[in-house]
């Protein structure tokens, strides 16, 4: 008899599911906004977090491109303090239940619901040539989901229907074949920082605007560099250093901001360290010491991984091999249920 599905209440720390695209260099943004955040509460729930080379090809890839982004992330998360003996770090690609679950969900999909997806209007609008992949992108991304039975889906709110189709084909099958998965929700996060653009504090520090010179911090950025970037940060003509909604003051208020996301420190805590400051240039200057202290570990950690593939490699072994193990059982369930045969011995 297969287990019965455990939702969140009757395990003990509730299961967390999150797909990231290897796509583009990280960004302060991305790392005060989302992985600061998934490293502390490491401890708190039971994580998976997957590296979602197979979606990335569901647009056109240089495979030489894809390859070297997928493994600069990986090790960009675990430099950043991802620790798999807290969580389960793993690349999309290297578990083949995700495929063939894919696979499995499709022959229970209607084509419908996949059409009025928004992103794939939006992003099919803009190809020459439309893969199938890219219309079934939903579908993996709700076999990366079920197959672990995650109670909780952190995404981007440009992600909430997909977690939303996720669901439905959840319930779908669970009508058709009986109690199969746990129906997850998404969960939008109050991102602990927003960090807007250095050179518009207006507009949120995007990959989009990376090539704009002193737009981002890159985690890569040499300490120099880093320092430049915040020193030319625009702000206004005052000189008050607070925390503040005024758009006119959005440049102070989005240093402040890293200030705060970087040390932790709460917000009166923040200005009170620079009630004697002497203007802009000090907090810049503050700003500055604070990223570049906090990212040069992260840098040299990730410098030694992407110098030992072997390394890195292990890594991400341990990572497949964990996630298989939730994964894998989870497969020969779902082809059960379909009325595929299974291996002798697999308990069904
Ligand atoms: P993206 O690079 O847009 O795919 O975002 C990856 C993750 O980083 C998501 O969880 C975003 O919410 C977060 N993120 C991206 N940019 C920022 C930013 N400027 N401030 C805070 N969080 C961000
Ligand atoms: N589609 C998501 C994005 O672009 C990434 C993703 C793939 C994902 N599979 C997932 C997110 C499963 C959450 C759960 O951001």
């Amino acid at each position: 008899m297969a287990e019965q599905v455990k939702s969140g209440s009757q395990r003990s720390r509730k299961r967390v599911f999150s797909g990231i695209q290897p796509s583009g260099d990280m960004h302060l943004g991305n790392y005060l906004g989302a992985v600061k955040g998934w490293v502390q509460r490491q401890h708190e729930r039971e994580n998976f977090f997957c590296i979602v080379d197979l979606h990335a090809i569901t647009v056109p890839q240089k495979p030489d491109e894809l390859r070297e982004q997928t493994r600069s992330l990986a090790a960009m998360l675990f430099a950043a303090g991802l620790d798999p003996k807290l969580c389960t770090l793993f690349v999309q690609g290297h578990v083949a239940a995700h495929s063939e679950g894919a696979w499995l969900l499709n022959c229970v999909t209607p084509l419908g619901w996949l059409e009025r997806m928004t992103q794939y209007k939006d992003k099919s609008a803009k190809q020459e040539s439309v893969s199938t992949g890219l219309l079934d992108y939903p579908v993996l991304m709700a076999a990366d989901i079920l197959l672990y039975d995650a109670d909780e889906v952190p995404v981007g709110e440009d992600q909430k229907q997909h977690v939303e189709l996720a669901r439905d084909i959840a319930q779908r099958f669970n009508h058709l074949y009986g109690e199969t998965f746990v129906v997850p929700e998404p969960v939008i996060p109050d991102t602990g920082a927003r960090v807007m653009g250095l050179d518009n504090p207006t507009v949120k520090m995007s990959k989009t605007f990376a090539h704009i010179r002193g737009h981002v911090v890159r985690m890569l950025d040499e300490p120099k560099e880093m320092e430049r970037s915040i020193m030319r940060a625009v702000t206004d003509s005052g000189k008050e250093i607070r925390f503040s909604n005024d758009p006119e003051r959005a440049g102070v208020n989005n240093l402040l901001g890293i200030y705060k996301a970087v040390t932790g420190k709460s917000k009166q805590e923040c200005e009170n360290d620079f009630a004697d400051a002497r203007g802009y240039g000090d907090l810049k200057k503050r700003v500055a010491e604070v990223v570049v202290a906090e990212l040069t570990p992260i840098r040299e950690r990730y410098d030694e991984l992407m110098a030992d593939p072997a390394e890195l490699d292990r890594l991400l072994a341990i990572g497949a091999e964990q996630a298989a193990a939730v994964s894998a059982p989870k497969l020969n369930e779902i082809k059960h249920k379909m009325g595929l045969t299974v291996p002798t011995g697999s308990g069904l």
